[in-house]
């Protein structure tokens, strides 16, 4: 496979669009086969339910070249598992879960030549998404869905790369107790982008929400889960029904664990606790693993000693791991590698 002319090296994480993308439509009680297409503009209602009430989930997930050339994307099972459970919530009818994988595979091969090279330090990011796109004007959910799959290489989500991230308690909460904190719902990122473009504005890289309920509590940012590392060398992540289940987090737990022999723990995390912990990082498709060197708490700076600048040992241990597994050089778990053939 003869491999597209860009600049793979210094790609950032944006959209840049590929050859072809699969379409499905939701009509009259069912959904069509769906099928390839070149086109990627969307023509519908003005009243369609996503433009008027946001009905819309999506997905993230990757293709990487592995050390031996074959193109592969990690656990798919999962994000479709994900989202059906978006669409359960959201009153949206559920693309089946193996037909969820044949799209993606059937766009990520249309796109082969886009699929980073191997030791490039990209790969292409794959966005499977679900919007009403019939028109409601009462609040209801629409009658008919479009699902989509689009591909398009990326590198790094935060711009600096290995730098560690600095981090802002934020004053807005992004999920409420029993709301859609826990699924992925194109309206949990809207409610960000004011809170996202303020921390920036004020020179914070992301920020990190707390429980709505408490405050107390430390949930996740706007796009990751977080992982901690203890002086003694334990991995703790949050426990919390309000929170996003990443698959990254999912992995990089089980890699913990029996790849690395560490303790792991998954439970309530304090605000409090943070001066604890020796490193931070915040895990997802988009971010990998990304260290986080403080946390400032207005005006008050919580510096993890071991990520303080760069990622901290243990991170690394768990990053060399998971992206080892993802590229085809540590054995994978049964069923973690889907090859796209
Ligand atoms: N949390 C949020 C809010 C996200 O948007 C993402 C990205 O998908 C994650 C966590 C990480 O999830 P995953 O590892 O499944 O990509
Ligand atoms: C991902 O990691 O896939 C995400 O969806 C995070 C962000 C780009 C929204």
């Amino acid at each position: 496979m003869e491999k597209k002319n860009i600049d793979w090296a210094n790609l950032g994480f944006g959209y840049l669009p590929t050859d072809k993308r699969f379409v499905a439509n939701f009509k009259d009680g069912a959904w069509d086969e769906g099928a390839l297409t070149e086109d990627a503009t969307i023509n519908m209602s003005e009243c369609a339910g996503v433009l008027q009430y946001c009905q819309s989930c999506f997905e993230g997930m990757k293709a990487y070249t592995t050390e031996d050339g074959r193109t592969v994307v990690f656990r798919p099972d999962l994000n479709a598992a994900r989202m059906a459970d978006s669409c359960r919530r959201l009153e949206m009818p559920v693309f089946p879960e193996d037909k969820f994988i044949e799209a993606v595979a059937q766009t990520v091969k249309a796109n082969e030549a886009y699929v980073p090279p191997f030791g490039s330090g990209a790969t292409l990011y794959i966005r499977p998404f679900m919007f009403g796109i019939g028109p409601v004007i009462g609040v209801k959910p629409s009658t008919d869905y479009q699902f989509r799959v689009f591909t398009t290489p990326v590198g790094p989500y935060f711009k600096g790369g290995v730098k560690s991230l600095t981090l802002k308690i934020s004053d807005f909460d992004r999920a409420a107790p029993h709301g859609t904190g826990d699924i992925k719902a194109g309206l949990n990122y809207a409610m960000s982008l004011h809170p996202i473009v303020q921390a920036h504005n004020e020179g914070y890289d992301e920020n990190m929400y707390l429980d709505a309920a408490t405050r107390t509590k430390v949930e996740e940012t706007g796009g990751a889960n977080f992982l901690f590392v203890t002086k003694d060398g334990k991995i703790v992540t949050p426990k919390s029904p309000t929170i996003l289940p990443s698959i990254t987090r999912r992995s990089l737990m089980y890699v913990a664990k029996e790849y690395l022999g560490l303790e792991v723990e998954e439970r309530e995390i304090f605000k409090d606790e943070l001066p604890e912990f020796v490193e931070c990082g915040l895990c997802g498709t988009a971010a990998v693993i990304s260290p986080v060197g403080k946390v400032v708490d207005h005006g008050k700076e919580i510096v993890f000693a071991n990520s303080a600048t760069e990622m901290g040992p243990v991170t690394k241990k768990l990053y060399d791991t998971l992206t080892g597994i993802q590229m085809g050089k540590i054995e994978a778990p049964e069923g973690w590698i889907y090859e796209i053939k």
